[in-house]
């Protein structure tokens, strides 16, 4: 992987960029078509100028709140299961959050936060192949990076940007222990303005849905789209159709002994929420927000706890609106 050569120009750059309220307290930074977390700008920047893939990648990209917390758990599952079988009582993901063990490729760049190199997370000893990495970037990003170039596998998941809206927002208040001042969010009915305007981290989410879906026809074998609504529908099979794509279908024996399920049981809400790391334990760097925060209730259509149905139609119109001719639909 390659170094930042100094972070403080990412910086200088980031702040030179024009800048508009976000759906928490910080403001977002707007750079092409998308706005980003306006802390994580210069380290997205870093990233696309200086990681390396490598062929043999996995890179998971969300819209924060779409699922990325299981997304990463079930893909690290299969794709490490010959290495640990999803029922070891000793599995990794009972020991440390999905997110120590899959790490957004920023983070990695926030070199001046950190104390160890960026490079020194990627090599060889401590994430064997497939190295397996996230980003909440848009697809555009990563066209800039060598993530595109080197056709490594990506798994896209997305999800009902109603429900996306209402878990962030329940996000932004549980998360941020007071000390780190990173949350507050605005009452939900400005938060639901903001959103229809396309405010979101890394948004606008039909963007952002958008261009993933055209890589995802344009190149199926490298680019997976998957919903979480479906995810939730058949995840046994979801797992299945993810093994495949990453390259290690589950054999005949493994589907006879339970494999899938075993690997489904061990990513389950109940027992992700029941690992200490995910109780008690923190995320990120310089704003830290608490892990038990990516747990909520993880269900389809919680969107209507907080939204009239006239919200969900204004929603869905905006969002089928933004997305035609894309071939992609948000309408179940
Ligand atoms: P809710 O807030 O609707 O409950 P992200 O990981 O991208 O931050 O997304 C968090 C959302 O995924 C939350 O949704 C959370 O509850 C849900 N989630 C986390 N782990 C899950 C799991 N194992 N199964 C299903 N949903 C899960």
């Amino acid at each position: 992987m390659g170094e930042v050569d100094g972070l403080a120009t990412y910086e200088a750059l980031a702040s030179s960029l024009p800048t508009c309220r976000g759906l928490g307290r910080a403001p977002y930074r707007i750079y092409g078509n998308f706005m980003y977390p306006a802390h994580l700008m210069a380290s997205t920047l870093a990233m696309r100028d200086a990681f390396v893939a490598r062929p043999t990648d996995v890179v998971l990209a969300t819209m924060p709140k779409s699922g990325t917390t299981w997304l990463k758990a079930l893909v690290f599952a299969v794709a490490r299961r010959n290495h640990h079988a999803p029922d070891d009582a000793r599995h990794p993901l009972l020991c440390f959050s999905p997110h120590d063990l899959v790490p957004f490729l920023h983070t990695l760049y926030e070199s001046h936060r950190r104390p160890d190199p960026p490079s020194s997370r990627l090599e060889e000893e401590e994430m064997p192949p497939p190295r397996i990495l996230a980003v909440h970037a848009p697809f555009s990003l990563l066209q800039a990076s060598s993530v595109a170039e080197s056709r490594c596998r990506i798994v896209y998941l997305c999800r009902d940007p109603k429900d996306v809206l209402v878990s962030f927002w329940h996000y932004i208040h549980k998360a941020a222990p007071p000390s780190s001042g990173a949350a507050c969010s605005p009452p939900f009915p400005d938060a639901f303005e903001l959103f229809c305007d396309g405010v979101s981290p890394f948004g606008p989410v039909w963007d952002h849905m958008a261009e993933y879906w055209k890589e995802s026809v344009a190149r199926p074998e490298e680019v997976m789209f998957l919903r979480y609504e479906h995810l939730k529908k058949d995840t046994v099979g979801s797992v299945k159709q993810l093994a495949e794509f990453l390259g290690c279908p589950f054999t005949v024996d493994e589907v006879a002994r339970g494999v899938p399920e075993a690997v489904v049981a061990l990513c389950s809400m109940d027992r992700m929420r029941s690992v200490k790391a995910n109780r008690d334990g923190e995320h990120g760097v310089g704003w830290t927000f608490k892990n038990s925060a990516f747990f909520r209730k993880g269900e389809v259509g919680d969107w209507k706890e907080l939204m009239t149905p006239e919200m969900a139609r204004r929603i869905d119109a905006i969002v089928e609106e933004k997305l035609r001719g894309s071939g992609l639909s948000m309408i179940p």
